[in-house]
């Protein structure tokens, strides 16, 4: 790491962030992330930033809503590379202004060798007659350039042209990344050429500019010659891979069309029914089949006293179970109990996903006996399960010994760990309902489960009996994480 800069990534978790900071790490520079506080119980940004920290980055605690935080972030390092999100299409929001605020940061740290602004696309300087609404990426960056030039901050802006990911995967459609084996649609002859950059090259030329002087405040284009293609070319490089000709429709450039995406939030009622008629229609009834429904939580078939509006998870996945027995598909059913990254990291605590240095609070007397399952072991185990005539149209629960703790043994393991006791506070059932009522629907829902884990026990409050099986008793040589070990992550 001698002679090479330190290097903060923002954004770190984002869709190019995080190949940054793999590039950073791999190309020897001492790597560290900015971890945001806003984004709280995000389980997949958490679990990304703690899987840095093991490849040796080191995480920083900084906000954008809190100056002095960010300050102390860029005073750690030499460079800083910010890639907060800037298109307002790709179906992400648009926060390419919220970075004047760390150039604000950067000027009075004073340190800081070099910026490089979320930029990672289309020149902006170039885009002065772009066209609404669009536009707003380009002046929005230009704004920002402007403040990083004011400031007198050095810099290097990235003119990474198309993400190939974006625009390769979708044959340079709109609302298209994956590539269709039927058809395409063409811009106009779709003979103007475009640049496609691989995202990992990207972040690989990105890390690569921050120490070289030809490229202090310049603008370093991406630009690599083989990958300089009209949308034809692309499609007949992919019309070769597969070896047939698409059907091709083009479209002009006065046709008026109107952009609308179409987000679909997948329930797993609405797409576990379709897909139980498609086993029955498709004839695969009595062959070797089993299905394996969205479940890996708390058993359903045991939760029929559940409480309201929470009940509804259970409800849903019992309609489930019903259609594919009543199809007569065979079947194995994952009972999974907590999941840890939700329940291990947050000390059981609702609302939180990383353990707290100072305090906690206990449901009850938080003596209530849980379950908690790696969620790589989980997935090993239904694995294992599938091929398994044992668990065939049965239960299958995950309950391995050592993982079978109340909310009190897991924060005594925490104490032990960081080698100091927490300040404990003591939350009634009857308080829990309360707040719980207080809650929007989403939040209610959430919190039943907690309700019935914490304060009833439901997961371990039973014998499995013999229409059911044990994971760790069926495959004794899976070796599961245990809680204990799972804390250490989090050290
Ligand atoms: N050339 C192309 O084809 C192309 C395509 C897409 C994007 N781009 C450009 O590439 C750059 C990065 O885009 P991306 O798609 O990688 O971004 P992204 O994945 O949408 O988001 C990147 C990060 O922005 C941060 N962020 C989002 N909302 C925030 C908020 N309210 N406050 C603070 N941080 C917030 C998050 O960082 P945390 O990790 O802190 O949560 C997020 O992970 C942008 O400038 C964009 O214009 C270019």
């Amino acid at each position: 790491m001698e002679g090479k800069s330190k290097v903060l990534v923002i954004g770190g978790t984002g869709h190019l962030g995080k190949r940054l900071v793999n590039a950073s790490l791999e190309q020897g520079h001492d790597t560290f992330v900015l971890q945001r506080p806003e984004i709280g119980v995000n389980i997949e940004k958490v679990e990304m930033l703690l899987s840095f920290k093991k490849q040796g980055a080191h995480l920083v605690t900084a906000s954008f809503n809190d100056h002095q935080s960010l300050v102390e972030a860029v005073k750690q390092v030499d460079v800083v590379i910010c890639a907060i999100s800037g298109d307002v299409d790709h179906i992400s929001s648009h926060q390419i202004l919220l970075q004047l605020k760390l150039v604000d940061a950067i000027k009075e740290a004073g340190n800081v060798k070099r910026f490089l602004p979320s930029e990672f696309g289309t020149d902006p300087s170039r885009m002065s007659d772009a066209m609404e609404p669009g536009r707003v990426t380009f002046d929005d960056k230009m704004a920002v350039r402007k403040a990083i030039e004011d400031a007198r901050i050095p810099f290097t802006y990235v003119s990474a042209n198309c993400f190939a990911g974006y625009f390769v995967g979708g044959l340079c459609q709109f609302g298209h990344i994956l590539p269709s084996r039927d058809s395409v649609v063409l811009f106009g002859d779709a003979n103007q050429k475009s640049i496609f950059v691989d995202e990992d090259d990207i972040a690989a030329y990105t890390i690569k500019t921050i120490d070289d002087p030809l490229t202090l405040n310049k603008t370093l284009y991406i630009r690599p010659p083989a990958n300089i293609l009209s949308q034809r070319q692309v499609v007949e490089t992919w019309e070769k891979l597969i070896g047939k000709p698409l059907r091709k429709s083009s479209l002009s450039e006065k046709k008026n069309f109107s952009i609308a995406y179409q987000i679909h939030y997948r329930g797993g009622l609405p797409q576990a029914i379709p897909l139980i008629y498609a086993y029955v229609l498709t004839g695969y009834l009595g062959k070797r089949l089993r299905f394996l429904p969205s479940e890996f939580g708390t058993d359903p078939a045991r939760m029929a006293e559940a409480i309201e509006p929470g009940r509804v998870t259970f409800d849903d996945k019992m309609v489930v179970r019903k259609a594919i027995e009543d199809a007569g598909i065979p079947f194995t059913y994952v009972s999974a109990n907590c999941f840890a990254g939700y329940m291990v990291g947050g000390l059981c605590q609702p609302g939180h996903i990383l353990p707290s240095k100072e305090s906690v609070t206990l449901f009850g007397d938080g003596n209530q006996k849980s379950i908690f399952v790696d969620e790589d072991d989980i997935a090993t185990y239904t694995i294992k399960t599938i091929d398994d005539p044992r668990t065939l149209n049965k239960t299958l629960y995950l309950r391995p010994p050592e993982n079978i703790l109340s909310q009190r043994e897991v924060v005594e393991m925490w104490e032990k760990l960081i080698g100091k006791e927490l300040h404990k506070s003591s939350l009634s059932e009857q308080e829990f309902l309360n707040i719980m009522k207080e809650q929007g629907y989403a939040e209610q829902v959430g919190l039943t489960h907690y309700y019935h884990v914490f304060y009833h026990g439901c997961l371990a409050n039973f014998e499995i009996g013999k229409d059911a099986e044990e994971a760790s008793v069926l495959y004794p040589d899976i070796k599961y994480i245990k809680v204990e070990d799972y804390l250490k992550r989090y050290l």
